[in-house]
């Protein structure tokens, strides 16, 4: 588990960001320059905790296709990862990983005004299209897609985070992930802040990168120049096809109006972008021009697309990252959910009722588990002897109910000295090849704990 701990101090972080990609499509140039590019650039900074998220939930809304789904969550996650996204740095996850995000959504929901859902822009949209097309109101409509704002919130609120890098078509809904948390806490905190409200970040001076044809780049018009699919010909090919005016070489060219020129510019400093107009305005011809902004393009891309295809051959890899990520995710998200559940009447007992049912005389004569809510915030256990000297004590677990499970495997006769390792100059605790807790930083106790297992495992 120490694998999945942050590297940096906790008191130089300032922020915390977090933003989600929806698994639907397969990433272009557009949402490199317009999203990817600065979310990885963002996460390199040393004052901010960045989450960045894969909403595969969020992708069902809209995609019934699960191969579609299947292969876009693999494409996001080698895309991201390619493109420089340090998972030790960030915490990167799949949303459908975390089972807090969608408990916590159940807790919102029940929060949320309908009304609030009724003004949500995604399903105004659907409903004023039916209303022009003369079908019925809520026709084709989904009630993930009507609620898909407090799901939303959920991933946000989980991790109490202060920002939320988003397009301007998203900002409507930090401010109902505010509304919500506001609520929430007005209903269930008794005076504490439970959840926090978020912030909207809107990054100004990101690209829009224009496709092909001029307008902005985006599947549905299919203008898109892919990012890392195919290879450097098909790129190239794809700015062949960028439309230009029909000026001859030769003849000055207005950079301005050229969206060719819009795209170079996003790629390149602003010096070469000066000496790129200038040599448009001084009749450098498109053929010309395509080659150049091919070259500049694969310049930056090259790398990253053949990290990326390595990725993609290695499914096992990404899979691997991913379910830390997931794991570092959970223990943050997991207390959090324990807290709001014991706000609204779900309380859980943390301590897990071991005592078998003997007299009490006889179980003190022997060691014992005992369940605990580390400082963290992560759950673990405590093997204690019986004069209650601590003998083990066990790695932290996102929930009660997997640190509860080991104790149940550990507690099956001959199963704790199986798992006992010696591992100078104390020892370990293995299971299934994993070390899963460590004895004291005393040295004395080795023969007390191989007595103590073995008078537990004679009463077992
Ligand atoms: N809805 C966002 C989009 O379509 C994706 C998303 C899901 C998201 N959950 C999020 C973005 C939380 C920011 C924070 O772009």
């Amino acid at each position: 588990m120490s694998s999945s701990q942050i590297s940096r101090p906790a008191s130089s972080i300032r922020s915390r960001v977090l933003t989600g990609i929806t698994t639907t499509g397969t990433p272009h140039l557009g949402n490199y320059v317009g999203a990817i590019r600065p979310a990885v650039a963002a996460s390199r900074r040393d004052d901010t905790e960045a989450f960045y998220f894969l909403a595969d939930l969020h992708a069902l809304i809209k995609c019934g296709d699960p191969a579609r789904v299947e292969r876009s969550r693999r494409e996001l996650a080698a895309t991201w990862l390619a493109a420089g996204l340090d998972p030790d740095r960030v915490t990167f996850y799949r949303q459908s990983d975390i089972p807090e995000i969608p408990q916590l959504c159940w807790l919102l929901t029940c929060v949320t005004p309908k009304g609030l859902m009724n003004r949500a822009h995604a399903y105004k949209a659907s409903v004023d299209r039916n209303v022009e097309t003369g079908q019925e109101t809520d026709d084709g409509i989904n009630m993930g897609l009507f609620s898909y704002p407090i799901l939303m919130a959920a991933d946000i609120l989980m991790f109490n985070v202060h920002k939320v890098p988003v397009g301007r078509d998203q900002v409507q809904h930090i401010e109902m992930a505010r509304d919500i948390a506001q609520r929430f806490n007005h209903l269930f905190g008794q005076g504490r802040e439970l959840l926090l409200s978020p912030e909207a970040s809107i990054e100004e001076d990101v690209a829009l990168l224009p496709g092909l044809d001029g307008r902005k780049m985006s599947k549905s018009y299919d203008n898109t120049i892919p990012l890392f699919e195919g290879n450097a010909k098909q790129l190239r090919e794809a700015i062949s096809r960028i439309v230009t005016d029909s000026k001859l070489p030769g003849e000055p060219k207005d950079a301005e109006q050229s969206h060719l020129y819009v795209i170079y510019r996003a790629f390149a400093t602003p010096e070469a972008t000066a000496s790129f107009r200038a040599a448009l305005e001084g009749g450098m011809g498109w053929g010309d021009a395509k080659q150049a902004l091919f070259e500049l393009i694969d310049g930056e891309l090259a790398p990253m697309r053949e990290r990326y295809h390595e990725l993609m051959a290695e499914p096992a890899r990404v899979e691997a990252l991913l379910q830390i990520g997931a794991e570092k995710a959970r223990k943050r998200a997991a207390p959090l959910l324990e807290t709001l559940k014991d706000a609204v009447g779900l309380r859980t007992t943390t301590t897990v009722a071991m005592a078998p049912a003997k007299p009490k005389k006889k179980a003190s004569k022997l060691a014992r588990f005992i369940s605990f809510r580390e400082q963290d915030g992560s759950f673990g256990f405590r093997l204690l002897a019986a004069d209650g000297e601590e003998l083990l004590y066990s790695s932290g677990h996102a929930t009660p109910q997997s640190s509860g499970a080991l104790i149940q495997r550990l507690r099956a006769p001959g199963a704790l000295r199986d798992a006992l390792r010696p591992a100078a100059p104390h020892y370990e605790l293995v299971v299934d090849g994993a070390v899963i807790g460590r004895g004291p930083a005393q040295e004395a106790g080795v023969d007390k704990v191989l007595a103590e297992v073995a008078a537990l495992d004679a009463d077992a």
